[in-house]
């Protein structure tokens, strides 16, 4: 969901437009729906100013383009407040500036009174001293920038016909602002003379003991889910979360675009990995994945597809076959395409020429390929339509309406019902593009081109 690439990877023109881009659109985007609330516009022209906004541009990006097709942003999307915890602090437990971590809370009502949803927030990654600290200044950061409310949607939504199956549960949104997927644990907040603090693990362990104070521990169904960093970090806390809650309730993971290929991209380079390399090193995530390291390289192991391979816990994965946010930084990212030849077709799918096509066919071969094991699992579900976008369950365009994208005619929110709930087996792989006509793919021409 976030281009997280290095200011390096980037052409001049193309980051300030970017920057620019991401200001005006961040601006309207507040507006519309919080009021003008200036104090974190500043914060956001000024970071916008040192360049690194693309790193989240992505995930504001995202949320415009998905916002298009649903009409005026407006009052009438429920809002849930943040809810701040402040005695994580003693345990260490704090955003990237050392602010305390947050989450927003819905209860659930009637029949999912019991029930609880714990939905983790993405936001891609900061691989470097830089990186990390420009995130200081946003809500990935710190909940000094983090919005006080924010919209519940797709399935975070209470509304029943838009969430058949999830909409009267505890829902929880937990934000995201250490860089790392919930998982990195450094000691030290002294990097080279720069504060900042590496401690997605404690804040996991922080809001996982909150939320057991405040029911979670009597949950007699219980789903943990995510999208995007909140997708694979689904996959690392899964047995973790099973662990937590007693061995009588139904509990069950879900990550939505948190299956990143370990792939090489057009130049034959091992992009990803290089970058999950400075993440692993830099937040010490490797601690994570003990027995993997021993095994494989610490980059490797921060990989759905191994990370997969010991999970016990019942799993759904859904992805997209050309996930946008993979395409643009993991097949095509900006160091390896100098010429630029292949930016539109990572803004509209549409745009591809028939060879950029091809390339995009095998990297979804690639894709099921890598989940060829995991298919065969018989608690696993699976759902993988051919549209370009990238995480569709918070979004209620793609999660359950009238004009969702369908795959055997169900849409997501009824495949991973009749998973959860046990109704049907799902294992739902769409035909290749452009054969689903119910696919919304995002255009991210507009804010790229401010
Ligand atoms: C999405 O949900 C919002 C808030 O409930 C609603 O206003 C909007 O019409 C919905 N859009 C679709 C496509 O269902
Ligand atoms: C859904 O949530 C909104 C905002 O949190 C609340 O106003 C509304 O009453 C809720 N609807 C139901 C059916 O609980
Ligand atoms: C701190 O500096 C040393 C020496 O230049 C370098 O090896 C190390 O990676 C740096 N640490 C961080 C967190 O940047
Ligand atoms: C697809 O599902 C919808 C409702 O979920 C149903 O009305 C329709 O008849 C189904 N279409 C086919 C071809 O099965």
């Amino acid at each position: 969901m976030v281009s997280a690439i290095s200011v390096s990877t980037l052409q001049r023109w193309e980051v300030s437009s970017m920057a620019i881009g991401l200001i005006h659109q961040h601006r309207l985007w507040w507006r519309r729906r919080w009021g003008a609330e200036r104090r974190y516009t500043v914060g956001w022209v000024l970071a916008a100013f040192f360049v690194g906004v693309f790193l989240f541009a992505g995930s504001r990006i995202g949320d415009t383009a998905v916002g298009g097709p649903r009409g005026n942003p407006s009052s009438d999307q429920p809002l849930v407040d943040l809810t701040l915890v402040e005695n994580a602090k003693t345990k260490g437990a704090v955003c990237l500036d050392g602010s305390a971590p947050g989450y927003h809370l819905q209860r659930g009502f009637g029949s999912g009174a019991d029930n609880w949803l714990v939905h983790l927030e993405g936001g891609g990654w900061c691989h470097s001293v830089d990186s990390c600290s420009l995130r200081k200044f946003t809500p990935l950061g710190s909940s000094e920038h983090m919005e006080r409310q924010v919209p519940f949607l797709g399935i975070l939504s209470n509304i029943s016909s838009q969430n058949p199956d999830f909409y009267n549960w505890n829902k929880v949104k937990v934000r995201y602002c250490d860089g790392a997927s919930f998982s990195g644990d450094v000691e030290s907040e002294d990097q080279n003379g720069t504060i900042l603090y590496f401690r997605g693990q404690r804040i996991w362990e922080a809001i996982m003991a909150e939320l057991l104070q405040k029911g979670l521990a009597n949950a007699k169904q219980a789903l943990l889910t995510g999208c995007s960093a909140g997708g694979l970090a689904t996959f690392i806390h899964c047995d973790d979360f099973r662990a937590l809650l007693p061995e009588e309730t139904a509990v069950k993971c879900f990550a939505d675009a948190g299956f990143f290929l370990n792939g090489k991209d057009i130049s034959g380079k091992r992009f990803i990995e290089s970058f999950y390399d400075k993440v692993v090193q830099l937040q010490e995530v490797g601690k994570r994945f003990p027995d993997c390291i021993s095994r494989m390289k610490p980059s490797q192991c921060f990989f759905a597809e191994e990370i997969i391979k010991s999970i016990k816990t019942p799993f759904f994965i859904l992805n997209a076959a050309y996930d946008s946010w993979q395409i643009q930084n993991i097949l095509a990212p900006a160091v390896s395409d100098p010429q630029q030849s292949w930016l539109k077709c990572k803004l509209s799918i549409q745009n591809c020429d028939s060879k950029q096509m091809e390339i995009l066919q095998g990297f979804r071969s690639d894709l099921l390929k890598s989940l060829s094991e995991f298919k065969q699992r018989s608690d696993g579900g699976m759902y993988m339509n051919s549209c370009f976008v990238h995480c569709q369950t918070i979004y209620n365009v793609t999660w359950h309406s009238s004009n969702s994208p369908r795959v055997n005619n169900k849409t997501i929110a009824e495949a991973v019902g009749d998973w959860f709930f046990g109704r049907k087996i799902t294992k739902d792989i769409d035909c290749p593009y452009p054969c689903n006509p119910t696919c919304f793919n995002l255009k991210l021409a507009q804010p790229y081109r401010m």
